[in-house]
Parts: structure tokens; sequence; C-alpha cells
């Protein structure tokens, strides 16, 4: 039976929107019209047709080809977009295997991420030196400055030159805590230059966040603001960061911290904390200042480590994924290419190609989306990326939109939980402004809701402009699923078909086995290598085997559910691990629960995600009281600042409730299960509750949770 509702979508407007087409052209039209088997959903997928049959059947043959001998298409790749200071041997384009961890993509080829960001597009053949690499919007809408090439090539060669001053050598872990500012990303880069490994930690992290992370990685150098800004407010993050270095865990660690000022509204905000030893302290602006402009770049191993990026997982204790320089520059480059539809396809091959795009992607460097789609891959590409310090709702619920029609913007990429904030405000923002010149709309961090989806495609697409959700994660490196711009079809909600190079299988959950049919629902995982995957857990390799290897032998292993539809498209279901997806944030569930158990009042304590309008996912957290710590609303108070303090204020609980027991085992075991189906008021579908050893805590807790909604 068939159960899609095809719908057209054309570059050319105007077209007839939601119109029903009869079109045997499509791959999908064909496979709907043939397919019997029932779908996983009541109701019918829309099919947004971007595409034509041709583009899809071509993107079906280079994506079979890519997978068949995916050391060739990506050799290719590598030789045709990235420069080299001395080629990869032959045999060592990939060597390894998922099973041990030893993947490892073009080795013993040398080359320099920076370079290849910055450098090259200022020399021939590219001459691009007075073209735009960076537009930076501050945090009020008359703050913005643009950057060229050759001033950024300047400005990384002077850091880079002021990190050497100091003593950062190759290999050294430079800690960023910034704010969105440009010197971020000409930091990452100049620490790319010498080779030295930045681990950015986003400025919402807390101090003892802050701590964890520099003690983890033994980092000696770190670079802050005095302060940064964020809608209206500014954000103390020397005195965050001096709170963190003065923690046990930092002590005997840290040698410099070295601090940009001047970005406060009344321009330096230096407040000088008076414990801790001054010496620590470098003026950095003025350090940077009196460098030389010119700084040689490191010639860098393609395996040597480019960047650390910390995220959550099962435990409470954060791993550092490490990314390497060669294989994590292609991917990057590449997939901001194909993802967005770059009309600009540069690289030595084709040097002079037209530079279109105002690509914005409005995320935090501090996330790997900022990495890869906001740094890396944009500049990689030799486009111009905006980097946007303010929020949405400032000074209002237009921010976007002003900035679109502002700077011409052509590729806008945000997140789910921004769309559905901003679609609370209704069109009229959005209709004030002129968003004709976009062209393709980016989602990425969780899944999308189909009536955001709607709502992007025809409100600010105005039904014209191709929606790309992006799936994939920190450990990817870049997207691994999404459709691509006039070449997928698209459905709202899901993310489509596997990018290039990458062979996506659904794991039977139990037994691991690959189902082959479709519809099929599983778990996620992939099959081969592929150039941006985090080669390793900094310090701990076996954890990232027993994370993403051990858990079904010879795949990758995501940590995410899925649904494949009778299309063969991608659907992500959620999380299968204790990780939890607050806005796009990635939160264990387990940091929660440490951050909770760490104040004195707290026996015990389970955390649970709990669907939310906005963020999607919000924080439901059940405690234990230790004895004589009465409940109170003040108490509730004190346990979300506990966790503020622990992690940072985008980890807040949405929920806590107090209670005399909780769900558990007879064993003794905390029943999440249940406690998510509470929190999500799903007390029909409760399941097996035998095995509790007081079954009237249900009642009890659903009582309360009800009473908090
Ligand atoms: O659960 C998936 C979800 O975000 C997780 C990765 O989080 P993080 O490493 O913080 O990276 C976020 C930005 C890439 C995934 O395991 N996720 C990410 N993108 C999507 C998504 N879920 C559904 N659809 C997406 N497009």
């Amino acid at each position: 039976m068939c159960r899609l509702t095809l719908t057209m979508a054309t570059s050319s407007p105007p077209h007839p929107k939601k119109a029903r087409i009869v079109t045997s052209t499509t791959s999908i039209q064909k496979q709907t019209n043939t397919d019997d088997a029932t779908t996983m959903s009541d109701e019918p997928d829309e099919v947004y047709i971007a595409s034509t049959s041709a583009s899809l059947a071509q993107y079906q043959s280079t994506h079979a080809t890519s997978i068949r001998d995916t050391a060739a298409y990506w050799s290719d790749l590598a030789t045709s977009k990235l420069e080299w200071f001395a080629p990869y041997p032959p045999g060592s384009v990939l060597t390894g295997n998922f099973l041990d961890g030893s993947v490892s993509w073009f080795a013993g080829g040398k080359l320099n991420v920076c370079y290849n960001a910055v450098d090259r597009y200022c020399l021939a053949p590219y001459n691009r030196g007075q073209e735009t690499a960076i537009i930076w919007e501050g945090d009020e809408p008359n703050n913005v400055k643009h950057i060229t090439y050759l001033e950024l090539q300047n400005n990384v060669c002077r850091i880079a030159n002021a990190l050497k001053a100091i003593g950062v050598k190759k290999g050294d872990v430079v800690t960023l805590y910034m704010p969105m500012v440009p010197e971020l990303a000409m930091t990452m880069l100049a620490c790319a230059r010498i080779g030295a490994v930045h681990s950015v930690i986003f400025a919402g992290f807390s101090a003892d966040a802050i701590a964890d992370r520099i003690q983890d990685a033994k980092s000696k150098w770190v670079v802050t603001a005095s302060v940064g800004a964020r809608g209206g407010r500014s954000l103390p993050l020397k005195s965050i960061c001096d709170a963190a270095i003065k923690k046990n865990q930092c002590l005997g660690i840290v040698e410099k911290v070295l601090v940009f000022d001047g970005h406060g509204a009344n321009g330096s905000d230096w407040v000088q904390e008076a414990d801790v030893d001054m010496n620590v302290h470098v003026k950095f602006t003025e350090l940077v200042e009196c460098q030389r402009p010119v700084c040689s770049c490191e010639w860098m191993d393609a395996e040597d480590p480019l960047f650390i990026l910390y995220t959550s997982g099962s435990t409470g204790r954060p791993k550092g994924l490490v990314h390497t320089t060669g294989g994590y520059a292609l991917y990057a480059m590449h997939t901001t290419a194909t993802s967005f539809g770059l009309t600009q396809q540069t690289g030595p091959s084709n040097p002079n190609a037209p530079h279109k795009d105002v690509y914005a992607c409005v995320a935090d460097a501090g996330w790997i989306t900022g990495h890869t789609y906001i740094v890396y891959g944009p500049l990689l590409n030799g486009i111009s990326t905006f980097m946007f310090e303010s929020t949405p709702m400032y000074p209002d619920c237009g921010r976007y939109w002003d900035m679109v029609q502002r700077h011409k913007i052509t590729v806008f990429y945000t997140a789910p939980t921004a769309i559905r904030s901003l679609m609370r405000f209704g069109d009229d923002a959005p209709k004030k402004y002129d968003l004709s010149s976009l062209k393709v709309l980016g989602t990425v961090g969780e899944p999308i809701n189909p009536a955001a989806w709607k709502w992007y495609y025809d409100v600010i697409g105005n039904g014209r402009c191709a929606v790309v959700d992006t799936y994939w994660q920190t450990e990817t490196g870049g997207h691994i699923i999404t459709n691509l711009p006039g070449v997928t079809p698209m459905k709202p909600g899901s993310c489509t078909l596997p990018c290039y190079g990458i062979e996506v299988v659904v794991l039977d959950a139990a037994t691991g086995k690959e189902i082959e049919s479709s519809p099929a629902e599983g778990v996620l995982a992939i099959k081969q290598p592929w150039p941006g995957m985090a080669r390793t857990c900094l310090g701990d390799h076996q954890r990232y085997l027993n994370v993403y290897m051990k858990p079904y032998p010879g795949y990758y292993f995501a940590g995410d559910g899925c649904r494949r539809d009778e299309d063969g498209f991608f659907w992500i279901t959620g999380r299968v691990d204790d990780v939890i997806n607050v806005s796009g944030h990635r939160i264990g569930t387990a940091e929660v629960e440490s951050a909770l158990v760490a104040h004195p009042a707290v026996a015990q304590a389970a955390v649970v995600g709990i669907p939310h309008e906005i963020k999607g996912t919000g924080i439901c957290c059940f405690t234990t009281l230790a004895n004589g710590f009465p409940e109170s609303d003040a108490l509730i108070k004190e346990l979300s600042q506990s966790v503020r303090t622990r992690i940072g204020p985008f980890a807040t609980p949405d929920m806590i409730i107090l209670t005399p027991a909780l769900p558990m085992t007879r064993s003794g075991k905390i029943m999440r299960r249940i406690l998510r189906k509470i929190a999500a008021g799903e007390l029909d579908t409760l399941g097996d509750t035998t095995t509790l050893l007081d079954p009237s805590v249900v009642g009890e807790l659903s009582a309360k949770v009800e009473k908090l909604r």
C-alpha cells in the first residue's frame, strides 16, 4: 500500500506547495508504488521533492562508489581538495580497523590545517586575500566586523607567535574558554598552525567542569577573555577560569592563563582575583599585538591530533575525543561543500571557482558544530563564515532574520530548539525581513519535529529552500546522514540518506545482526571507517573501544536508535544510552546525578529525560534525601544550583522531585525505565512492574510529577 504523500518543492518559485505530484521518474516514487510493506508509523510521511530523478540517481551511484572502494574515493578527494607539504605513501590511505580502534587515514602525509584553511587562499593561484573570511556580529547588532583572509592570516600568525613566546610547543594541549569572538577562531587556527592541540570548552560550562577538563588533558595553557557578552549581559569568563584553576584538580597543572581583553562594553573589563598569582595571567591582547604577523606552519602528520573536544557519555566523567589532522580536515571540507550545496567548490584543481555563498552557522564554536561548520569546514572551502556572539532573542526574536537580510545570508544553519522557540512568536517577525537571499536551511543536534520543519521550510524558506537535516555527533567529526540540497527528496523529521563514504546499517539491538530489509528499526551503526571519525578518547583508548567499538564488534556504534523506512530513509529515534539531548546539548544523566549527590542533602539521585516543547528533552531529577534533611522549595533551588555549579547553566534541571523512595528492583537497582515513563506521564505503558521492591512508589511519584507539570 502506498503511504507516501509527495509534495513538490523546486528551487524556482513560485511553485505549488504541497501539491501531490505524480511522477514515475524518481526512485522514491517507484519504490512507493511497488512497495506493499507496512510503514512503522500510522501517519503518512510527506515527501518534498527538491530534486530531479537524475540528481538522486547520481547521488546513489556516487554513494555506492564511495563505499565500494572507500579508500580510493577519499584519496581522490584528499589530493584534489587539500594541499600537502609531503604526500602520504600510497598504501597508507586507510589502515587499521574498528575492532582494535587502530583506524588511520593518510598516515605519513604532511600538511597543516591552518595553511589549508587560511594561507593558501592568500596565495596564487587563489589570490583571495582581500575576500572576507569571517563576518562577525557581536552581541549588539551594529557591532559587525569583516575580516579578510589576509587579515585572518596576519592575526593567526601573531597569536601563534604569542603562544610560542610563552612556551607553547607542538603537541601541548591549549584549553580555550572564550566568547564567540573572532579571536576564538583565530586561536584555534593558531594552535593548528604550530601543532598545539586545542581543547575548546563551551563558555556556558562552570568552573568545576573547566577544572575537570583541564586536569584530564593536563593542559598547561588556558586562553580566555576578560569578559564575554550575550543577550546584553556580561559573562565574567576570566573570573570563572580563575575559579577553575584554583580547584584542587588543577593545582600544579596550569602554567599560564592568557587573557584577551577589551571585549567588554567599556573596553577593558579585567578583574584581578586577589588570590590568584598575578604571574599566572598574561595580558594576551598586548602580547599578541607586538608579535610579527609571519609564522611558518608546522608540518603535521595526517594522524597528529588537531583537537580534543569533550562530550558527555554514560558515566559522569566527560570524555575527550581526539580528532586528527588530515582525515578531519578532508571530512570537514567535503561535508560542508556537499551538505550545504556550496556554489564554490574550491580546491587546487579548481582555484578560481566563484565565491557566492554567505554561509552562517549560528552555533557556538565551543561545540563540535562550531568546530566543523563555523571554523574548519567553511574556511577550508575558502568561503566566508559567520560568527555570531549573541542569542536569537536579542534584542528581539527577529535577530536571526534581521541578520539574514543585512548580510544576505545564503546558507543558514541552526538547531531545532531555536526554530521551535522562534516559532512560538509567530510569523510576524520573519515576515518583516527580506529573506530572499536564503537558499539552504540546515538543522542539527536533535530530531526536528515535522511542525518545526514545516515552519522553517514555509515561513523562513518561503517554500523555496532545501531544509537539510544533518545527523552526526562529536565523534563523527562531520555529518554522516543528511539530505543534500537539490539532490535528496526531503521528509520532515527524517535525516534521510547517508553521506558519501558512510555505510550506515541498522542492527538488531539484541542480536547485533544487520537488518537488511526495510522498513527496519534498531540501533544505528557504521560499517566502515571514514576520515572524520574520532580516533580515541584522550588517555583512555579502552573507554573508546568499550563505548563505540565493542558493543557490536566490527561496527562503529553511534549510541542512537533509528528506523529506516520503506524508502531507505533514516529517522533517528533518540539515544539508547544514558545520554539526553537538551536543546541540542548532549548531557549525561550520570553527570547530573553526580552533581546532585555532591549536595549533602541528597542520598540518591536518578535523572531521566522528559519531553519538552522547546528543548526537545528536559531534565527531570528524582532524589531521595539523607536523614535529617526535610523537603523544601529552598532545597530544590539549592539542588538546581548545585547542577549549575558542577556543569553549567545549560544543564539546569527542569524538574526536581524529592521523594522518600525510588522505584528499585529487589536487587537494589534503580529502574530508570519506569522513571522515564513516569516523567513522560505514560503510565499506561509502564510495562512489567512486578520486579519492583515497592510498586506503590509509582503512584506516589506520578502524582508528584503531575502536580509539577
Ligand atoms: O542523538 C544524536 C543527536 O545528537 C547526538 C550527538 O550530540 P553531539 O555529539 O553533542 O553533537 C551534536 C551536533 C552534531 C547524536 O548522537 N543528533 C544530532 N543531530 C541529529 C541528532 N538527532 C536527530 N537528528 C539529527 N539531525
